[in-house]
């Protein structure tokens, strides 16, 4: 249900003060179609009242004419930055760049954030927004998690559905997603709350078991039958099951790229004020689905490019799967276990 513009303005203030925004910094605001108004409206509010200047960067939109899906996160293709230089140089002349409209991973974007410019993605609703408002404790937990996993050469992951892979670590960077960029250089996501790395390249091997309840990103259902995709070499190799498997595999296909079938992030839900069940509470386009990518406790891997961690692997196609019910290991160690969080109830 809404939320107050008063509502919104106090997380936006929550989250500008974690951001560290100062009094006489620059703000721009990255806009496009698809901008919820209230979130804009609230965020100018927030950041003029932190005496900081608030500009909007209306922009264009891309891949529209050629994904299949409407989910701004499902085709990682060119981004409205590609070939504007304008649009680039003012970003990274930014203090702070907060990104209403999903300025997906793209070389300008390394470019803004190597210059020491902070990006902050909010695409969600509103109340989702307010739900899940970041604080310094969700970046504790996320910071101490990831300490574990900087340390770890290898994650295996199994289930009672039948999942049983492995996964190298340690050539590729940690994704710690907390909710805040608070430091040059830091891209992050308004609301989060999870972790995720690359398997070593070509490493991924096993199988995973997708069970009844699972979900599928951006398709936003929850799986109702089992669905088996068999790693080998760090590639999904055959996906086995009923509709739901011939659904993926068709709309993976549709790419004509090898490289969609690559294993992309793995890694684990971190996040209290995220449910399993919110998604099946909204409409498949009002919400991207962080719900349940950072609910506590999920295993959450995907599918397709590995840009944003520096890789070279650029893929337009990305599938985001968060399950339940798996026990997460670091090499001997769990941190997840049957889908609840190692240490808390
Ligand atoms: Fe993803």
């Amino acid at each position: 249900m809404p939320v107050s513009d008063f509502e919104l303005v106090q997380s936006w203030r929550q989250v500008l003060d974690l951001c560290n925004l100062q009094s006489g910094q620059s703000v721009t605001i990255l806009t496009s179609i698809g901008t919820n108004a209230q979130t804009l409206r609230c965020a100018i509010l927030a950041v003029q009242e932190k005496g900081a200047i608030a500009n909007r960067l209306d922009l264009q939109p891309t891949n529209g004419g050629t994904s299949l899906s409407r989910d701004p996160l499902a085709y990682v293709g060119t981004t409205p930055l590609t070939g504007n230089r304008a649009a680039v140089e003012m970003l990274k002349a930014s203090d702070l760049v907060l990104d209403l409209m999903t300025l997906l991973f793209s070389a300008e974007q390394h470019e803004i954030l190597d210059a020491g410019g902070r990006i902050l993605l909010v695409v969600e609703p509103p109340d989702v927004l307010v739900r899940m408002a970041p604080t310094a404790e969700d970046r504790t937990r996320v910071l101490e998690n990831s300490a574990r996993l900087k340390a770890a050469k290898v994650m295996k992951v199994t289930s009672a559905a039948g999942t049983d892979a492995t996964f190298a670590l340690g050539e590729y960077p940690i994704l710690e997603e907390y909710g805040f960029v608070d430091k040059p250089g830091r891209w992050d996501h308004w609301p989060s709350g999870f972790l995720a790395t690359w398997a070593n390249e070509g490493s991924a091997e096993g199988k995973i078991v997708l069970a009844p309840g699972d979900i599928l990103l951006p398709q936003k259902s929850y799986v109702t039958a089992p669905i088996t995709c068999h790693l080998e070499k760090g590639y999904v190799r055959a996906i086995e099951g009923g509709f739901e498997a011939d659904h993926l595999r068709d709309y993976m296909e549709s790419f004509h790229d090898p490289e969609v079938f690559a294993v992309s992030h793995i890694g684990w839900g971190l996040q209290n004020r995220a449910h399993w069940s919110v998604m099946g509470f909204y409409d498949r386009e009002a919400s991207i689905g962080m719900d349940p990518r950072a609910c506590a406790g999920n295993f959450l891997w995907s599918t397709g490019p590995n840009n944003e961690a520096g890789g070279d692997r650029d893929t337009a196609c990305h599938i985001d799967i968060p399950m339940r019910d798996c026990t997460v290991m670091l090499d001997d160690e769990a941190v997840v276990r049957n889908g609840k969080l190692v240490g808390e109830s």
